[in-house]
């Protein structure tokens, strides 16, 4: 502004009206009013000029000055209402709820095949009158061992991969040669001493579980689960394991399975004997399921052996039992018909949910 003639101010005013409209925001509408009434704006400059005019210039030129402000200040107040308006209409866009679309439900969990055939298994069991019993997965030595009839240095331990527990307090590897050893459990027999402990015959009792074992390759992992059965009475013979296990089988895998017994090798069994159920995918005539043998081992089993019974704390003369012992994952898998061990362990939702 290089003189106070009417001419500048309009144009002036002008210049600020238009900028005003477009102003995009709140923040930008502050900066023009700081330009355009500020102390330092064209305005404010003129109104102090003013007051050093001849008397006769003074009082058309400060009405002319007060005007053009007056003009400033209202295009500021509509244009600061008008953005107001602006952002409350967005606001109301996206903000609106409508109560009458459907709502999306929350996504829900889904039991693991494991857990589901688990929960088969304590149930069948639960049908014939058996307890389901539960115990530690840190165990001692002599409950996973010794009191199963697998003295030290037995060779039957090495295959049992075991976990050794550190003792407490001790920054030493635990020593897998020391007496009272703390241990993970690699399977789920320890319960049947403890449960003979704690509980006389007669004795029906299933215990699932995890379980753990060194060895992990293709097929095998370090943490699977079990599920133990123990049976002891006074007179209970082979007869009653394999009633009882084909009932379970037929139960587990279909009315028409049938199973076949074979002998095997535990030192806490006497005799020891494998179970094979004929195959559910082909009936017994031949499949890759069954590797064309037309059976699939499912556990194993036998006769609690005498040594067991005393550890238990029964008398062998007495009364006789029956144990088995089976992988639930790996039985999970052949009812499932899931070849690759991975999707097991992955639990992607996707996968679980088909069961
Ligand atoms: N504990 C045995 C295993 O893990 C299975 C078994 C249990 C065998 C009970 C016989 C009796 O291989």
């Amino acid at each position: 502004m290089t003189s106070g003639t009417g001419l500048d101010l309009e144009q002036h005013q002008k210049e600020a009206l238009e900028r005003i409209g477009e102003a995009p925001d709140e923040a930008a509408l502050e900066l023009l009013r700081v330009q355009f009434l500020g102390r330092k704006s064209a305005v404010s400059r003129e109104l102090s000029r003013v007051g050093g005019l001849p008397e006769e210039e003074r009082r058309q030129a400060g009405q002319q000055a007060n005007s053009v402000k007056r003009a400033i200040r209202a295009a500021l107040e509509n244009r600061a209402q008008a953005l107001g308006m602006v952002q409350a209409g967005s606001l109301a866009v996206a903000e609106a709820i409508d109560l009458t679309f459907p709502g999306t439900l929350p996504r829900r969990g889904h039991l693991h095949p494991v857990m589901l055939v688990m929960r088969d298994m304590e149930e069948i069991f639960r049908g014939l009158g058996y307890d389901v019993a539960r115990g530690p997965e840190v165990e001692l030595d002599y409950y996973a061992f010794e009191a199963l009839n697998i003295p030290v240095g037995h060779p039957a331990r090495d295959g049992f991969d075991t976990f050794f527990v550190a003792p407490p307090g001790s920054d030493e590897e635990a020593d897998p040669t020391a007496e009272g050893r703390v241990l993970l459990r690699p399977h789920t027999s320890p319960m049947q001493v403890r449960y003979m402990e704690r509980y006389r015959p007669p004795i029906k009792v299933v215990i699932p579980g995890k379980t753990y074992r060194r060895d992990s390759d293709a097929t095998h992992v370090p943490v699977f689960h079990q599920l133990e059965g123990l049976m002891v009475d006074e007179g209970v013979t082979v007869a009653d394991l394999r009633g009882t296990l084909e009932y379970f089988a037929r139960a587990m895998f279909g009315d028409d399975r049938r199973i076949r017994l074979r002998p095997d090798h535990f030192p806490f069994t006497e005799p020891s004997l494998e179970v094979h159920v004929s195959c559910f995918q082909c009936d017994g005539r031949g499949c890759a399921l069954c590797r064309h043998s037309g059976w699939i081992e499912i556990l194993g089993s036998g006769m609690v052996h005498p040594n067991v019974l005393r550890f238990g704390g029964i008398d062998p003369e007495q009364f006789t039992g029956f144990a088995f012992g089976m992988g639930i994952d790996r039985i999970a898998m052949l009812k499932y018909g899931v070849d690759d061990l991975r999707t097991m362990l992955e639990n992607d939702i996707r996968f679980i949910r088909q069961f």
